[in-house]
């Protein structure tokens, strides 16, 4: 039989990790990648298309005899890629719109964690700016306003003072700084504790997981200024323990499956549990419907087991049933840097050049492609994420040291990044 070939559509440093765990396969699949980015060349075919240009992607694909399909980002899916592509009878990683829903809708996250019975924060939600002001009025601070639809990490607003929480509505609700995604908002609880995500890989009602992994979201040190896309991850993370991740995810994830099975939606994808561990136990924040970035560029390296056939099975609706709620193997630990461009998370630089970003690299280390670009023989920045340092080793310890050890020969003017990935939170 001839090897198998698979599309990967997206074009940052997640997508780059996926390319990279796919083209390890002992199954030597050919890789291509819809649109990428220079920096995945020696590993995939590039494919000139946008990533949520539907049409021509099934177009695409009818034409190349592809055998799978991985959706990296969440835009895609709430597009309609993947039931477009299945309709086409194509084997996707990466859930239909509806179940899609489940990231592009806080309200409808929201509803769907309530009906399978799982633990989340207090909530309610708020369909005009008045409404919304009546809640935060006798709300405890802090209070956590979402809002309702996608919007590139934007969405959420830890408000400690009143003030801050009325000028979110404000911007969102009055003034559509968010255009539709801010029209309802989900006014929340504050939850206390330490933030984790785990990540499975489901078929809609079997499902395995990858290590836990641990996001630092806002920009600076010590968890200070915005949130942005996250600057950076290690996995396993400190909490949960592997067999305290398990049970986490069998109370979770079967009951969510059950209801979107309910309502007719069939997940088959990645299920992303933004978690938050309180004194009263696992809280779940939110759920992504794809891998997480900068997760995925410090979880899939440490597989131990090929993603191929796990992401083909999970795809075509047939993961084995003796690895239900079972590891996918993996061995050591991992730390991911990102370097970001002057300006991100609001108006990045772009055009700058880096230095540094040829290699060769030491063993363990994988430089995730994000936000770049080529310029005549120059790597130059083309967005916020430059890209992902990540270091693999025995050790989150030596990982971590590993990994600033190779973030320091990288360069570009404005170049930005965090220096405590990986370390213990702020008390
Ligand atoms: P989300 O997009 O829902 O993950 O929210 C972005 C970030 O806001 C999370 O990673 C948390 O750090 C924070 N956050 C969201 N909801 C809550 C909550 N209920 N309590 C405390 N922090 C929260
Ligand atoms: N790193 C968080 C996310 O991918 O949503």
């Amino acid at each position: 039989m001839s090897d198998p070939r698979v599309l990967v559509v997206g074009q940052g440093g997640r997508e780059h990790a996926i390319v990279d765990a796919l083209h390890r396969s002992s199954e030597h699949p050919k890789v291509f990648v819809a649109p990428g980015n220079p920096g995945m060349e020696p590993l995939a075919e590039r494919v000139p298309i946008e990533a949520t240009d539907v049409q021509a992607l099934v177009r695409w694909v009818r034409g190349h005899a592809i055998d799978l399909v991985v959706i990296g980002p969440e835009t895609p899916l709430e597009a309609g890629l993947a039931d477009a592509l299945r309709a086409d009878a194509v084997p996707v990683l990466g859930p239909g719109k509806e179940g899609a829903r489940l990231e592009t809708s806080k309200v409808f996250a929201k509803e769907m964690f309530h009906k399978a019975g799982l633990p989340t924060a207090a909530f309610r939600v708020a369909r005009s700016a008045d409404e919304a002001e009546r809640m935060v009025a006798d709300a405890p601070l802090p209070v956590v306003l979402k809002a309702d639809g996608l919007a590139a990490g934007k969405g959420v607003v830890v408000a400690s003072t009143r003030e801050e929480a009325g000028a979110a509505i404000d911007a969102w609700m009055r003034r559509g700084a968010l255009g539709a995604s801010g029209r309802t908002l989900v006014v929340e609880e504050f939850l206390p504790g330490e933030e984790t995500s785990i990540l499975v890989l489901t078929d809609g009602e079997r499902w395995v997981l990858f290590p836990a992994a641990r996001d630092h979201k806002r920009l600076g040190d010590g968890d200070t200024g915005p949130n942005t896309g996250g600057m950076g991850a290690c996995a396993p993370a400190r909490v949960p323990q592997p067999e305290e991740a398990k049970a986490i995810a069998h109370a979770l994830v079967d009951p969510l499956l059950a209801v979107l099975r309910d309502g007719g939606t069939s997940y088959r994808g990645i299920l992303y549990l933004g978690l938050m561990l309180t004194a009263a136990g696992p809280q779940l924040l939110e759920v992504n419907a794809r891998f997480g970035d900068p997760e995925a560029q410090v979880v899939l390296p440490l597989l131990a087991e090929d993603l191929y056939p796990l992401a083909n099975a999970a795809a075509r609706g047939a993961l084995p049933k003796e690895r239900h709620g079972t590891f996918v193997a993996h061995e050591g630990a991992a730390v991911c840097v990102v370097l970001a461009a002057r300006g991100y998370p609001g108006s990045p630089e772009s055009g700058i050049v880096i230095e540094g970003l040829n290699g060769p690299w030491p063993h363990g280390i994988c430089v995730y492609h994000a936000g770049v670009n080529r310029r005549g023989a120059n790597w130059v920045t083309s967005g916020g994420r430059v890209v992902g340092v990540t270091a693999r080793s025995g050790t989150l310890e030596h990982a971590r040291l590993a990994a600033y050890d190779a973030v320091r020969r990288v360069r570009f003017d404005g170049m930005q990044y965090r220096n405590d990935i990986a370390q213990s939170p702020q008390p």
